[in-house]
């Protein structure tokens, strides 16, 4: 069984990350959504709430799961047997930082993989920092997360 781990904040999760999981879940059999809890982190939503969000999205799609973990991505992908770690890009501002993790995630796990995703155009400019920010200021949130976000970002604020 093809298993890969996608981490990330998901603080929250947007269009961009839902197109990543739907591009690449076409390509194994498990996809592990993967909502890191790191104790030096501020998060807008915790970690129970970032996994339901994700799981609303993909109700009705058993090979996509959302999970949350508070240690090294790299022992959780051991943990459910994933050998692929998967990130998104969107511009080269994004690279350095991919780069060192992999990197970093190489050397302590050498036979896990990271694959890297480019995004879709269309999704270049979305950021969960930017859409937090237009959420805090009561700006249009349509387009840049799902329905069910936009309804959880409106009752935080
Ligand atoms: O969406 P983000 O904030 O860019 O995701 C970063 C994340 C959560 C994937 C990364 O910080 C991470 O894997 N944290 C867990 C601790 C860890 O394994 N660090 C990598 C060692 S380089």
């Amino acid at each position: 069984m093809r298993v890969a781990l996608y981490p990330g904040s998901f603080d929250p999760i947007t269009v961009g990350h839902v197109d990543i999981i739907q591009r690449l879940s076409k390509h194994f059999d498990k996809l592990i959504v993967l909502a890191a809890n790191s104790a030096r982190k501020k998060y807008l939503f915790n970690s129970e709430e970032r996994v339901q969000l994700i799981e609303q999205i993909f109700e009705g799609q058993p090979s996509i799961e959302a999970h949350c973990f508070d240690g090294l991505t790299i022992d959780y992908a051991k943990k459910v047997g994933a050998k692929v770690i998967v990130r998104g890009i969107r511009a080269v501002s994004d690279f350095e930082n991919e780069m060192a993790m992999a990197t970093m995630n190489k050397s302590l796990s050498s036979d896990i993989e990271t694959l890297v995703l480019f995004s879709s155009p269309e999704y270049h400019h979305v950021s969960s920092r930017f859409v937090k920010e237009i959420a805090m200021n009561g700006g249009p949130l349509k387009g840049l997360i799902p329905d069910n976000v936009i309804t959880a970002m409106k009752n935080k604020f």
